[in-house]
């Protein structure tokens, strides 16, 4: 039994794992082997999804199933609902998401034996609802009546039309589709590691999606890019830009959006969000894409040889805010596709399950009297 604590687990494998590869030196991010550059110019959210559950690209015969059990799936229990209406509006999305997931498993028991019918539809309802949660929840909170989901869109399209009741954008639903894709896995992180604790004690993938969600929604894991906004907003225009992170650098105020524990490169999700933030803000005419890229080079300049680079939260908040997503949604968004990785490292938990149990190393005292209250 080893002695020494290693803290917060760095370096230590917890899982043989087949889901996703990370090389941070290279700046290089696969899917089951697939590079995500290849995903994202190639593939569809729905398609990575299958990928990621089932370790393998779907044929047509295979996909076209797939994505209609995600569509029928869609809907939400209108005492979900009924739950959704009843949480505080000033209360954060994160919080209302992990309410309503763990309350949708209420509705769906599932046997202690579960098979792959029940697993496979298990995350079909999770992948599908959890859209449907975020948008339910953003707009009752707002007072407006929730819009009911349509089959004929992708899930990323269907999202928007929740969020707003318009029909989306075609060029805006590529987009959120392609971050989707981004964000569905991302190695043994913070809450990956979670769901799959929660996955060995044999939980339901409602309990260990919830989980999951409750790691995702600390400011040390989801949510940079709402800082990245923050930022972009107090500087205001692309000219105060280099004196604002000249300023920030003398003071060593950590830059959002910069620096990451594995990618000592460019962070390749963020090389590919930045053509894309670029896209979306030459027809908008917003001052945030043209900032960053001033915050970016000075960064650069100072501190590109100790391995600090931009990391997908830089440039993923320009774009979530073109595509008129509140801020404090961005996280509920990053967990829309992370609900299938998360249920991806589900699947391969209890696959070859053994309880998490680690053990600690005790500081405390021992043979210690036990003194009567009066007495202490
Ligand atoms: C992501 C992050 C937590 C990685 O942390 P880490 O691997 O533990 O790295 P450290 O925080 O120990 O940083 C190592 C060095 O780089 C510096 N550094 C790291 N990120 C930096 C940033 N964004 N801006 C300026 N300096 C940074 C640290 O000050 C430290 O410098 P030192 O060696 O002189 O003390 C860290 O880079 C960070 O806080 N970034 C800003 C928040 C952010 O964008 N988070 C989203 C991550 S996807």
């Amino acid at each position: 039994m080893t002695a020494e604590v290693i803290h917060g687990l760095e370096g230590v494998p917890i899982a043989e794992s087949g889901i996703s590869f990370v090389d941070g030196k290279a700046g290089r991010l696969e899917y089951r082997g697939i590079s995500i550059e290849d995903l994202a110019e190639h593939s569809t959210f729905e398609e990575t999804a299958y990928l990621l559950l089932f370790g393998k690209l779907p044929t047509r015969e295979e996909v076209d199933p797939f994505q209609d059990d995600l569509r029928t799936h869609r809907r939400l229990k209108y005492r979900i609902l009924d739950l959704i209406k009843c949480l505080p509006e000033t209360g954060h999305p994160m919080d209302a998401l992990q309410a309503g997931i763990a309350a949708i498993g209420m509705f769906y028991p599932l046997r202690q034996k579960m098979d792959d019918v029940d697993r496979g539809l298990a995350c079909i309802r999770l992948i599908s609802k959890t859209p449907s949660v975020v948008a339910a929840f953003e707009r009752l909170r707002k007072g407006d009546q929730q819009v009911s989901p349509r089959d004929d869109l992708t899930l990323a399209g269907n999202f928007l039309y929740m969020m707003t009741g318009k029909d989306p954008d075609p060029l805006k639903q590529r987009i959120l589709d392609l971050c989707l894709i981004l964000h569905a896995d991302h190695t043994m992180n913070a809450s990956t590691f979670a769901g799959r604790v929660v996955g060995s004690t044999l939980a339901t993938p409602y309990s260990v999606t919830s989980s999951a969600l409750g790691a995702l929604s600390g400011p040390l894991h989801g949510g940079a890019n709402e800082d990245v906004m923050a930022l972009l907003d107090s500087i205001g225009s692309p000219q105060r830009a280099g004196a604002v992170i000249e300023e920030m650098i003398a003071n060593k105020t950590k830059v959002p959006g910069f620096g990451h524990r594995v990618y000592k490169t460019m962070d390749p999700r963020a090389k590919i969000l930045k053509k894309y933030a670029q896209q979306l803000s030459e027809t908008s005419g917003t001052h945030h894409f043209e900032t960053a890229l001033v915050v970016e080079k000075v960064v650069q300049e100072h501190y590109q040889e100790k391995g600090i680079w931009p990391n997908v939260d830089f440039f993923s908040g320009i774009v979530y805010t073109e595509l008129n997503i509140p801020r404090d949604c961005f996280t509920p968004v990053f967990a829309i596709a992370r609900m299938a990785g998360w249920l991806a490292h589900w699947l391969e938990q209890v696959e070859r399950n053994r309880i998490f149990r680690p053990t600690q190393k005790y500081v405390g005292p021992h043979d210690q009297p036990y003194i009567p209250i009066e007495k202490r």
